[in-house]
């Protein structure tokens, strides 16, 4: 009698696809069930996913989970301003949902037992086992247990009658979702090594951009992006279109050393070419539409928010207090932001909005509206305690 069902979160990829052998015969489950979850990657690598898991798993579920991601954890994190030393997260806000998925399959399934393919070294195991200890689950996870190289698995896949994708000299990992690509190992290990431009696959670089600027107008409704030059877009059809347009001016590369949770630190590459246009738009339409407070405050909230996204505690009760925080701030976060894209540049052009805090009349050069002698007499106690310590 062995140890019944295990759920594997299946990416198609080498390490899940061993993992589907070496759960029965090194760890004695009877039963594999392989999980892939569209996020948005490529649908080539979905439909190699599918296939594969159908052909080596037990049973296969591929589940698309586009639209719901968008909406739990990219809209959020445009209300949040959310990046994490300085790039816009993607990887992170995929994990939690991708663990839920799996956490449900096993649940029909009448599993006890999930797996991931994830090394000890990075953070995605730490997003994964957060979801499923909270679930009661018992985590396997053959990399980070078994310490196995890369050519010990090519040989044991051929053993198994795996296929193994053809090694290109190309032997990066990548992530992907709609929000970010992310690449990463081999010779981009060495932190001195230039990219070569071959990893890109969402821009050009920026020399190869045109040279003629593109505009483009993005409306935002309670802090998130609904419509793209006049047209009213679902969350993922507008994220889509915009990796194209800004992903062909260039936008949207980082090259940089990040802190994982671990506190390893790691030479990462993104791409998030509609991430980069989407946030910085949001964060101007918020500076005209925000009281100075609100903002002072809001960028203390967001950058903590960020940091427990990127650790992946979504469902620590801080995350969610901020989260209604910023939910509350993002009522009045309504208007349309003029963008312009030029050779990895993004400039906001112009702004409005109903909500707008600014007062021409108010502020102009031209304008008698308001009593310029009023600001004499609250001149006379600005910096008073300063100016009486500098007296002493
Ligand atoms: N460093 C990023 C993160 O922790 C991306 C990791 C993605 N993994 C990969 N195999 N490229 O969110």
């Amino acid at each position: 009698m062995g140890k019944g069902k295990v759920v594997l979160a299946f990416s198609g990829g080498l390490d899940t696809s061993i993992c589907v052998p070496l759960l029965k015969e090194h760890y004695g489950f009877d039963e594999v069930v392989t999980v892939a979850v569209d996020v948005g990657q490529p649908a080539t690598d979905i439909e190699e996913a599918t296939r594969k898991g159908e052909l080596i798993g037990d049973t296969h579920y591929t589940i698309d989970i586009r639209e719901r991601f968008v909406e739990e954890q990219l809209f959020p994190s445009i209300k949040a301003n959310g990046s994490y030393e300085g790039y816009p997260m993607g990887t992170a806000l995929a994990r939690p949902l991708i663990a839920e998925e799996i956490v449900a399959i096993a649940r029909k399934e009448g599993a006890n037992a999930v797996a991931h393919g994830c090394t000890g070294k990075g953070n995605d195991q730490l997003r994964f086992d957060f979801i499923f200890r909270k679930a009661g689950l018992e985590i396997v996870a053959p990399m980070r247990e078994m310490n196995l190289t890369r050519e010990w698995e090519m040989e044991y896949a051929a053993e198994h009658g795996i296929p193994v994708p053809v090694v290109k000299e190309k032997p990066y990992s990548i992530d992907e979702n709609c929000w970010s690509r992310s690449i990463e190992g081999g010779r981009l290990e060495d932190p001195a090594f230039h990219p070569p431009g071959d990893i890109y696959a969402w821009t050009v670089s920026p020399a190869e951009a045109p040279d003629t600027p593109e505009e483009i107008t993005i409306g935002f409704a309670g802090g998130v992006p609904v419509s793209l030059n006049g047209a009213e877009l679902s969350g993922y059809e507008l994220i889509r279109t915009l990796n194209e347009i800004a992903g062909r001016n260039g936008v949207g590369r980082n090259d940089m050393i990040e802190d994982r949770i671990l506190g390893l630190k790691a030479r990462e590459i993104y791409e998030h070419p509609a991430a980069t246009v989407l946030l910085a738009a949001h964060a101007d339409l918020e500076r005209l539409v925000l009281t100075r407070q609100e903002l002072h405050f809001k960028k203390i909230v967001d950058d903590k928010w960020s940091e427990l996204g990127y650790m992946g505690l979504v469902d620590e009760p801080l995350f969610w207090a901020l989260s209604a925080f910023i939910d509350k701030t993002q009522e009045r976060v309504t208007g349309f932001v003029d963008v312009i894209l030029y050779k990895g540049s993004v400039t906001v052009a112009g702004r409005r909005s109903d909500e707008a805090l600014y007062s021409d009349d108010l502020v102009s050069f031209e304008s008698t509206t308001i009593d310029q002698n009023d600001a004499v007499g609250f001149s006379a106690y600005y910096g008073f305690q300063a100016r009486l310590y500098h007296k002493k």
